[in-house]
């Protein structure tokens, strides 16, 4: 299941500073990052499954919520501190919602861009885990 993960956090009166190295904070090797910003109020993302992505999210600033699903559990990740991500491994449904004014997901992943890999309908997703 997807789980929350500590990030160093190099407190300093100029500034804090985090990170994350792939393979050692993060459990995979990171190929892509992308960002989503300027979210108008009351809009969702995500609502999909990965067959094989894996994903690491931050709320770099501001806040959101991840809802995720194994497809017998629910769960709700509040991101709302720039050393805390969220690791998602494949085959999880998730949603992302209630971002506020002048949030900025980071997301970094293992794949590159394939569509082929998204599985967009909730129906479907269920049907994919109960076959592997
Ligand atoms: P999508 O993953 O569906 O967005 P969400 O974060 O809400 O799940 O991606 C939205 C669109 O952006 C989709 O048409 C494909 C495009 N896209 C890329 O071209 N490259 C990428 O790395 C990502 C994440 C999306």
């Amino acid at each position: 299941m997807p789980k929350l993960i500590n990030l160093p956090k190099i407190a300093d009166p100029r500034g804090n500073l985090s990170f994350f190295e792939e393979n050692n904070q993060i459990p995979f090797a990171i190929k892509r990052t992308y960002w989503i910003y300027d979210v108008p109020g009351g809009e969702t993302r995500g609502g999909h499954a990965f067959k094989q992505q894996k994903e690491f999210i931050v709320a770099l600033s501001g806040s959101f919520e991840v809802v995720v699903n194994n497809g017998n559990k629910e769960e709700v990740f509040l991101l709302n501190r720039s050393y805390t991500g969220l690791y998602i491994p494949n085959k999880i449904w998730r949603q992302m919602r209630n971002f506020s004014t002048n949030s900025l997901a980071l997301i970094v992943t293992d794949t590159d861009y394939s569509e082929e890999d998204y599985i967009r309908n909730f129906d479907d997703f269920t049907k994919f885990i109960n076959l592997k």
